[in-house]
C-alpha cells in the first residue's frame, strides 16, 4: 500500500510502499543505507544483500541522489534511526536515474542556490520553510474566519495607487495605463459596506528601488478591515491574531521548527499583551542610541531594530506624523499632525510585521488629500462615494506574510520565505 512518510508510525510492522526521492546515501560493502524523501518527510531504509534480490542491491548501488524511485519493505520501530522508524527494504524500483544533482548536502552559496530555486526547494530546511507557510496562511485565515469575517477578494489591475505613486508596476491594459495591486486596502473598505467585517489575501506588488532583506517586489498580504472599528479595537485585532498564530505554529509545526532550529522559548513569550507606544516615545528610544535621529524621520531597518531591542514581543507604534503616512490615513482628532496609524514591529530585528490604522471616513477631507497627494480624482471615484453612503468610522491592517514566516522561522532574509521570490534584480526562475 503506497503511503505517505508523515504517516509511517501508523504502520508498524506493515508492508508498506513509499514513492519519493532518493536524499542521500551511505553504503558498507553488504548494506546500503538510503534516506527516501517524499516531500512529507524523509525515512531512511536499509537494503541488505543477501535479504533483497541481488538486482535490488545492484539498484541501490548505483542510484544517485534525486532518482525518483518505489520502494517496497516492512516498517520497523528503531529509536536510532532519523524519525524513529526505518524501511527494511524488499524492493525498490527506479523511475528515473537522475544525472549529477548540483545541489549536494554540503553547504552552497546563496548566489548559487538562487538560480537554483525549482530544485533547491527540495532541502530539507526549505521544506520546513514552505511547511510553515502553509501552516501561517491557514491560521491567519482561520483566525478571522471563525470570528465571522467574510474573505472578499480584490482586484490585481486596479486604476489607482494606495500606497504611493513611486512603487507602482504598470501594466498596458488595451491602451490604458492600469497598476499591479499595491494593497488590496481601498475595496476593503467598499466591501465593508456590503459584508462588515471582511480580510483579502493575496499577492501584491510594489517596484522596490532597493534590495534589502525585508523587501519582495512580489509579496503575499493579508488584510482585514472592519466597520465601526477604531484605533485601539485594531491593535486588539492584531494582537489576537498574532497571539493565535504564534500558537498555532508552535502547536502544529513543531518538527519544521526544530530542523531549522529555531529557539522556541523565543516564540512562546509571544503573549498578550503587546507593548502599545507613540510614535514619539518611539523616536526617543532610538536617541539613546542615534543622537542625530529627529522628530519626523521615518523609520529604516536599523531604527525599527533598536525599538525592538526593548521588547521580547511585537510592539505597536501609533499616532506616527501624517506626513510619514499614506493620504487615507484619518487625523488625531486632538493634534492634526498625527495621524490614526499603527505598525506592529516585530521582535528579534525582524523589522515591521504589520501597517495599517483608522481610515478618514470623512467625504470633504478625503477629497482635500486625494486633491494635496495629486492623485487622480477620477480614479479615486468610487472611493469618495464610500463617504458618501453611509460612512463610518473604520479601520483595518496588512500582514506581510513574508516578514511573519522569516519572522516565526528565525531567518534573515525574505527570499527562502516564499516559493519563488521576485525581487530587484531577479524573476527567474
Ligand atoms: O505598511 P504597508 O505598506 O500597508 C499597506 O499596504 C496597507 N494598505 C495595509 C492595510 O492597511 N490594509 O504594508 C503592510 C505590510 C508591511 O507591514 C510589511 O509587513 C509588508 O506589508 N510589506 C512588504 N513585505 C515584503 N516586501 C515588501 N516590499 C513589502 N512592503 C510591505
Ligand atoms: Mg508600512
Amino acid at each position: 500500500m503506497h503511503v505517505y512518510i508523515e504517516d509511517i508510525g501508523k504502520y508498524e510492522n506493515q508492508a508498506v510502499v513509499i514513492k519519493g526521492w532518493l536524499y542521500n546515501k551511505r553504503s558498507s560493502g553488504k548494506i546500503h543505507f538510503i534516506l527516501v524523501r517524499d516531500g512529507t518527510g524523509i525515512i531512511q531504509s536499509v537494503i541488505a544483500k543477501g535479504e533483497v534480490d541481488d538486482k535490488v542491491f545492484d539498484r541501490a548501488d548505483k542510484i544517485t541522489q534525486e532518482s525518483s524511485i518505489v520502494l517496497k519493505g516492512m516498517v520497523r520501530k528503531d529509536e536510532r534511526a532519523p524519525g524513529g522508524y526505518e524501511i527494511i527494504a524488499k524492493d525498490l524500483q527506479v523511475l528515473q536515474t537522475a544525472e549529477d544533482y548540483p545541489i549536494t548536502p554540503k553547504e552552497h552559496s546563496i548566489e548559487y542556490l538562487l538560480p537554483l530555486r525549482h530544485l533547491w526547494l527540495r532541502s530539507k530546511k526549505q521544506n520546513s520553510i514552505m511547511r510553515i507557510r502553509h501552516e501561517l496562511i491557514k491560521a491567519c485565515r482561520d483566525f478571522f474566519d471563525d470570528q465571522g469575517f467574510i474573505n472578499a477578494d480584490t482586484p490585481i489591475l486596479t486604476p489607482a495607487s494606495v500606497e504611493g505613486t513611486t512603487t507602482l508596476f504598470p501594466v498596458d491594459y488595451y491602451g490604458e495605463k492600469v497598476y499591479l495591486a499595491q494593497s488590496g486596502q481601498l475595496y476593503n473598505e467598499a466591501t465593508i459596506g456590503a459584508l462588515g467585517k471582511v480580510y483579502c489575501f493575496g499577492p501584491t506588488f510594489r517596484a522596490e528601488k532597493s534590495k534589502t532583506r525585508r523587501h519582495l517586489t512580489e509579496f503575499w498580504m493579508l488584510e482585514p478591515e472592519v466597520a465601526f472599528l477604531e484605533l485601539d479595537g485594531l491593535m486588539e485585532l492584531a494582537e489576537d491574531m498574532t497571539v493565535y498564530v504564534i500558537g498555532r505554529m508552535l502547536k502544529n509545526r513543531r518538527r519544521e521548527l526544530e530542523t531549522l532550529e529555531r529557539d522556541i522559548t523565543k516564540l512562546e513569550k509571544i503573549q498578550k499583551p503587546f507593548p502599545r507606544i507613540t510614535y514619539k516615545e518611539a523616536v526617543e528610544i532610538i536617541r539613546t542610541k542615534e543622537k542625530d535621529f529627529k522628530y519626523g524621520d521615518d523609520f529604516g531597518a536599523p531604527h525599527e531594530t533598536i525599538i525592538s531591542e526593548n521588547f521580547d514581543r511585537p510592539v505597536f507604534v501609533h499616532h506616527y506624523p501624517a506626513g510619514l503616512k499614506a493620504f487615507y490615513m484619518k487625523r488625531d482628532p486632538d493634534d492634526d499632525t498625527l495621524s490614526l496609524s499603527v505598525d506592529m514591529i516585530g521582535p528579534e530585528g525582524v523589522g515591521e510585521l504589520i501597517g495599517g490604522g483608522q481610515r478618514e471616513d470623512d467625504y470633504d477631507i478625503i477629497l482635500r488629500r486625494v486633491k494635496e497627494n495629486k492623485l487622480p480624482e477620477d480614479a479615486y471615484q468610487w472611493y469618495l462615494d464610500l463617504r458618501k453612503y453611509g460612512t463610518c468610522p473604520h479601520s483595518g491592517f496588512g500582514l506581510g506574510i513574508e516578514r511573519a514566516i522569516a519572522w516565526v522561522c528565525g531567518i534573515k532574509h525574505v527570499r527562502e520565505t516564499i516559493p519563488f521570490p521576485r525581487m530587484l534584480e531577479r524573476v527567474y526562475p
